[in-house]
């Protein structure tokens, strides 16, 4: 039997999958790679994987260029609630651009990293 919430389900998948897929067409329009950005950003899932690939090379313990370290969540935290975080990852105005010397990080992984500092860079 199709009940009253199951139509109202499908009409809201239905609906979901039509603003989708115009995001995708948007997305595709300005050349841009598809960005999933994941309902529940953690530190262990989503932060710290991007950090390590992108940024330890100039700031961990044993790759120490920058004369300070991302590498442990404590020392993260500092940089993520003092905006230096995502002003030098945005390449926002005041701050020194990240990756130095490197191409911007993708805007996906961006959006990741501010969600992470919105919802109070939990160390989860
Ligand atoms: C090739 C080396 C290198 C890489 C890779 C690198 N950094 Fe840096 N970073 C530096 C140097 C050098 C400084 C400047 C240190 C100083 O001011 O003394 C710096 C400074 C910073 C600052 C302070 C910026 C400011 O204006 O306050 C932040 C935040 C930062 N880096 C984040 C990152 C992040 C996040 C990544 C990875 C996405 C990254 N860095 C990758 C070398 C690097």
């Amino acid at each position: 039997m199709v009940t009253g919430g199951k139509i109202a389900a499908l009409t809201l998948i239905g609906f979901s999958i039509i603003i989708a897929a115009g995001c995708v067409y948007n997305k595709k329009e300005v050349v841009q790679v598809p960005c999933t950005i994941a309902d529940t950003v953690t530190y262990a899932v989503n932060i710290e994987p991007i950090i390590r690939n992108n940024c330890y090379g100039c700031h961990s313990t044993g790759s120490n260029i920058a004369g300070f370290t991302f590498d442990s969540y404590a020392a993260l935290k500092i940089y993520a609630q003092s905006g230096q975080l995502y002003g030098a990852v945005s390449h926002a105005s005041g701050y020194r651009p990240m990756p130095d010397g490197g191409s911007k990080l993708d805007d996906c992984t961006i959006a990741t990293i501010k969600k992470w500092i919105d919802i109070g860079t939990p160390q989860n």
